[in-house]
């Protein structure tokens, strides 16, 4: 015989027994780890907002209980009543779910775990009048002999009506609940407030930073216009041909960037036909520009200067490179040539400028 089967056959005999008369399986003393909890035990139609019923059986250290194959919650109709009927089961053969029989609305949870502890909850919100009556939580099960034991809980579920009392009860209630909502809308409020402040600070601050970045492009359009002298677009780029300087390209290149680019970076022929016939336009006579190229530390090879891309399109004068310490890259207005010249020179015979590549 399996043991499920087992339990089957002890658990049938142990029915067929409590049905022939339920007063034949001794009665053991209340306690014994059976308790049905009614919270509240009272209630009001309408106002009562929670009920929990709990029909409990724990298995307790020296309970006389040697296992427990159901839990049997039952009620009567009304409180003056002594017929009870059950309300919900859990067994053995139950797989952990409750058979609800007549639960009134509610919603049922449960456990059937034989020797540890078993449940049976019933919990409602705002639950009707039915509710109402006697209730009784009954477990049943075998000594550790094999002798059928049961034992119960019982509680009394009342309805009553509602009177005065209770309603002020609950204004009360509802009062120091609006009190302490009012505390947290309070500090609400007042964290509001210290944002709004806060707000107030950062958009003075914008405002500062708004007038000192205005502040930073008027000189920076002013400087722009002290230095560049000619500009115009190519390709979808803007070119900016500066005002007569002493040679310094890395402080050209500084220059080139506050304006938002870099020195000219000549990427093919037609490029520099470009840039020569405009230079050419505006500046006709012998004059060198510095373009955003350099062969320090690579001789013949010229890279650019800010993006480090190898130059290919060179257009020298005859006699050109003609190396040295000349590592830096110009051309010439007049002869729309390139050559090369040192990159910081503090007197020189022919003037020098300088061309800002700057993207759209
Ligand atoms: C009922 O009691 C059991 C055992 O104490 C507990 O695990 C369960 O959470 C209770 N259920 C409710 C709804 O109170």
């Amino acid at each position: 015989m399996s043991v499920s089967r087992m339990w089957q056959a002890v658990f049938a005999l142990f029915l067929s027994a409590s049905l022939a008369d339920s007063m034949s399986s001794p009665r053991v003393p209340s306690g014994n780890g059976v308790s049905l909890e009614v919270t509240p035990n009272q209630i009001h139609e309408g106002f009562t907002d929670q009920l929990t019923i709990n029909c409990t059986f724990s298995h307790e250290q020296g309970s006389i209980f040697s296992t427990v194959m159901s839990l049997i919650l039952s009620k009567t109709d009304s409180i003056s009543d002594s017929t009870y009927s059950e309300v919900a089961t859990i067994t053995a053969f139950s797989n952990n779910k409750v058979n609800e029989k007549h639960t009134m609305g509610a919603h049922v949870t449960g456990l059937h775990k034989p020797d540890a502890f078993s449940f049976i909850a019933l919990e409602w919100s705002y639950p009707s009048s039915q509710v109402e009556g006697k209730y009784m939580c009954e477990a049943n099960g075998m000594d550790i002999e094999g002798h059928p034991l049961s034992a119960s809980a019982n509680s009394v579920l009342e309805e009553k009506a509602i009177s005065v009392d209770i309603v002020l009860q609950r204004v009360k209630e509802m009062d120091i609940r609006m009190n302490v909502m009012d505390v947290k809308m309070n500090a609400l409020d007042a964290k509001e407030k210290e944002m709004d402040t806060k707000m107030n600070a950062m958009d003075a601050k914008e405002k500062e930073m708004d007038s000192k970045l205005n502040d930073l492009r008027t000189r920076v359009d002013n400087s722009k216009a002290a230095i560049i002298y000619k500009s115009t677009s190519y390709g979808g780029k803007n070119y900016l041909l500066s005002k007569q300087i002493l040679i310094n390209v890395p402080e050209a290149n500084r220059l080139c960037r506050l304006y938002g680019g870099y020195l000219v970076e000549i990427n093919d022929r037609h490029e520099f036909d470009y840039l020569v016939n405009f230079a050419h336009s505006h500046v006709p006579g012998r004059e060198g520009v510095i373009i955003g190229a350099t062969n320090e530390g690579h001789g013949s090879s010229w890279t650019f200067i800010t993006s480090g891309a190898h130059m290919s399109t060179l257009v020298w004068e005859s006699g050109q490179p003609n190396g040295g310490s000349q590592h830096c890259l110009y051309f010439w207005t007049n002869l729309k040539q390139m050559f090369d010249d040192p990159c910081l020179k503090y007197s020189s015979n022919w003037p020098v400028r300088f061309l800002c590549e700057v993207p759209n």
